[in-house]
This record gives structure tokens, sequence and C-alpha cells, in this order.
């Protein structure tokens, strides 16, 4: 059977070009597979959703209540048998691709791997990460109950507060001021087939990238086989890992979303007319919070008219800012022109500092979405934000001087 499709299809010379290709191992490689398992989970539990979900908010009787039809059938999948635990799955496995999505970018980002040749998969992975949040955001609003309504429509808000084509987006993306008849299907079609397809196309590239230029070495193949690549072949070694570590994905994730159901959507109900104080997930916090620190009624005037107010900046501009460091750091860092081993973080001090500091950044403006029950001010919080960073970097650079010694010129790179 092998050769009759071998002499239509010349398996064997993909076997021979894809399937040997040699893999590095290394513990942190697997961070990635873990984004990538969790996104094939999110796709397989996802169709099973779309079976039973109703993408409407006509109004339907539950056990006399009128509701909405996309938040009664989210109670009705939650009644089929393992219908809550997979909805559960599903939710958890949103957050689990955004934090391993994001803890490999820390991988990439303390090892030099961004460097020249392998910008351009750092800048896919960047639009990968950005995509991967907006995808799990616009899933926020579908069960259409308190919790949606409210973070849906801060949603909205923020996507008209872009200067000149705010409001133009918006409508594209809710088809109107959020609720509307028209939001639920749109930002249904969005969740289920446009952003996974294009999460879809971005991943391809990424693993083609990754594939065609070769993974970064571990440092141990520099002592094992210097200058040579050191990995397993594709099938059947890396195939069996992969295949062991996403069966363990799936038992650990179905223990949690099993153990903590996720967003029990009767805790919240359906939207009522007064709006709950409700937080973001975990990962947009940190922009929630730096939104209750900055002047609510901050405007700048912008020409032809246009204004930039603080959703805009607390929103889109400063984490733009930050995406736009990210963008520029592989013309900053120049200085390794074919990277083939992993940097070690403890030879650039600079880098690692600057990247605890960014982790300090997230957790302190995170912190901030706690403004009220922390009853502290707006100054106070910018005061430990800042502090807390600038703190952060000096103890790690200095750290690291202290207990590893200044790096060879070698070493320290432009970064
Ligand atoms: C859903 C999101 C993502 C998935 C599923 C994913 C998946 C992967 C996988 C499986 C690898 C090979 C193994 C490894 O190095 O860990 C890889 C490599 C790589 N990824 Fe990602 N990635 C994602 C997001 C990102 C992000 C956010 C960045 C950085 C901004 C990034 C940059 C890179 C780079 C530069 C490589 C090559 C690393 C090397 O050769 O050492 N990726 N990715």
């Amino acid at each position: 059977m092998y050769r009759w499709f071998d002499e239509r299809l010349s398996l064997s010379r993909f076997n021979k070009k894809f399937l040997n290709k040699a893999f590095a191992v290394h513990h942190s490689y697997f961070i990635g597979e873990i984004a990538l398992f969790a996104f094939i989970t999110l796709v397989i539990t996802g169709i099973f959703l779309t079976f039973n979900y109703e993408p409407s908010i006509r109004t339907v009787k539950v056990a006399g209540k009128a509701v909405s039809a996309a938040y009664a059938s989210v109670l009705y999948i939650d009644s089929l048998p393992f219908g809550r635990v997979l909805r559960s799955v599903h939710h958890w496995s949103a957050s689990i691709m955004i934090a391993a999505a994001f803890i490999h970018l820390l991988r990439v980002l303390v090892s030099g791997a961004y460097k020249r040749p392998r910008e351009i998969n750092w800048f896919i992975g960047l639009l990968l990460l950005v995509v991967a949040i907006v995808t799990s955001f616009t899933g926020y609003s579908l069960p259409f109950d308190a919790f949606s309504a409210t973070a849906t429509s801060i949603g909205y808000g923020i996507g008209t507060s872009i200067p000149y084509v705010g409001e133009w987006i918006s409508q594209i993306i809710f088809g109107g001021e959020f609720p509307t008849l028209h939001s639920i299907p749109r930002v249904y079609a969005l969740h289920v087939l446009w952003f996974p397809l294009i999460l879809m196309a971005i991943l391809g590239m990424h693993m083609l990238v990754m594939v065609k230029q070769k993974h970064t070495q571990p440092n141990y193949a520099r002592k094992v086989a210097p200058g040579r690549i050191l990995g397993v072949p594709l099938m059947p070694q890396q195939a069996y890992m992969s295949t062991v570590l996403f069966l363990l994905y799936l038992a650990v994730v179905f223990f949690i979303a099993g153990a903590y159901i996720a967003h029990p959507i009767e805790v919240y109900g359906p939207p009522t007319a007064s709006t709950p104080a409700v937080k973001p997930d975990w990962y947009l916090i940190w922009v929630y919070g730096i939104l209750q620190i900055i002047p609510g009624d901050l405007k700048i005037p912008l020409p032809f008219g246009a204004v930039m107010n603080s959703e805009f900046i607390g929103s889109i501009l400063v984490p733009g800012i930050l995406g736009l460091a990210a963008v520029l750091l592989p013309f900053l860092d120049t200085r390794s022109t074919k990277m083939r081993y992993m940097e070690l973080p403890t030879k650039h001090p600079v880098r690692t500092g600057v990247t605890f500091a960014l982790l300090a950044f997230l957790i302190t403006t995170t912190l901030a979405g706690w403004k009220q029950e922390l009853g502290l001010s707006a100054g106070q919080l910018w005061f430990i934000i800042l502090g807390s960073s600038l703190l952060t970097y000096l103890v790690v650079y200095y750290a690291i001087i202290f207990f590893w010694g200044r790096p060879s010129k070698e070493d320290a790179g432009a970064v």
C-alpha cells in the first residue's frame, strides 16, 4: 500500500527530506509544543461546542425565565454528558495557550533565538500571540451572560477609541454598538471560523520557517558535537516524545478542567441593566490595570478633529509601544550573524535584566487591576510599577555580575 502511494506521491522523497529532520532536544523547546497542543485541543473541543451552541440573542424561556438563546444553549451544553467538562477544557486551553506562548516568547528572548536569521519567526510569533489573545477575547461574548456582556462592551469601547478608524473597526467586528441583534452571529463567525483559520495559517508558517531554518542548538551540542547539528529525527523519536507530551497535556488539562470548572455561567446569570464590576481574564488584567491608573478624562487632540483618549492610551498605545520595541529588537541586537547555539541568560545581563523588569511591569500593572480593593492611589501605584521595574532590572543585572562575573567581550552583544 505504501509503495502504491509512493509511486504516485513520491512519499520517500518527502520522508527523506522532512521526516528525517534532526530536532534538537531541550526541555525548554517543549513549551512551544504545549502552546501547539493547547491550540489543537481548542479546535477539537470547539467543534463539540459549535454543534450545540446557538449564536443568537433571540429570547427563549428556560424554567419560566426569559433568557437569550445563546445563554440557554450554553446551559444546554453544560447539561450534556461531559459537556461542562469539555467547555471547561476549552476555556482552560485558551488560557494555557496564551500562557505557554508567552513563556515560549520569554525563552526565545532570554536565549537570543530572535536574532538573525530567526527574525521572521520572531515577528510571526508576535503576531501569533496577538491573534491568540484577540481570538480568546471574541470567545468572551458568546455565552451572553452578565460577564460577557460587560467584557465585550469594554472591548467595543476600546475598538471605537482608535483615532480615525475606531468606529469603523468596532462596527465591522460587533455589527453595531454591542449588543445588537447582529453582534453575536458576527463575533461567533470571527471566533469559530476566521480567527482560527488565521491562527492555523500563521502557525503553519511558524512551523515551516522553524523546520527550514533549523532549531537553535542547545548548549550541550557545542560540547557533544561541536559545529554539527545535533538532534533526533522527527520520525519516530520526536513524534513519540510529542505524542507522550500531548497525552500528558490532555491528562493534566482534563483534571484541572474537571476540578475547577471554568466560567460557570449560572454564577454570572443573564445580562442585567446594571453593569456588574467584572475584570477581564488574567492575561488582560495588566491592560485593565493601566486603565485604572491613568486619568479617565485624558484627551489628546489630533489633527482633523480626532482625539486620543485614555482608553486608547491604556489599552492600545502602551501595549503597542511594547510590541514595537519587540519588533525592533532583532534590528537593535545584530551582533550575532548566524546564531546556532542558545545563548545563556547569565552571559547577557542587560537583556536578562530587561526581561525580568518587563515581568515586574506586567505583574505590578496586573496588581493595579485591584486598585479599589487595594485602596491605593494612582500615584502610589505608578510609583510601585516604575520603582519595582527599575529595581528588578538593577537586582538581576548586578546579581548576574556578582555570581557569574562580567560577560566577556565575545559574549556581551549589543543587548
Ligand atoms: C500560539 C503560539 C505559538 C506556538 C504554538 C509556537 C510554537 C513553536 C514551536 C513548537 C517551536 C519549536 C520548539 C520551540 O522552540 O519551543 C517554536 C519555535 C520558535 N518560536 Fe514559537 N510558537 C508560538 C508563539 C511564539 C511567540 C509569541 C514567539 C516570539 C515572539 C515565537 C518565536 C519563536 C522562535 C524565534 C522560534 C525558533 C526558536 C529556536 O530556534 O530556538 N513563537 N514555536
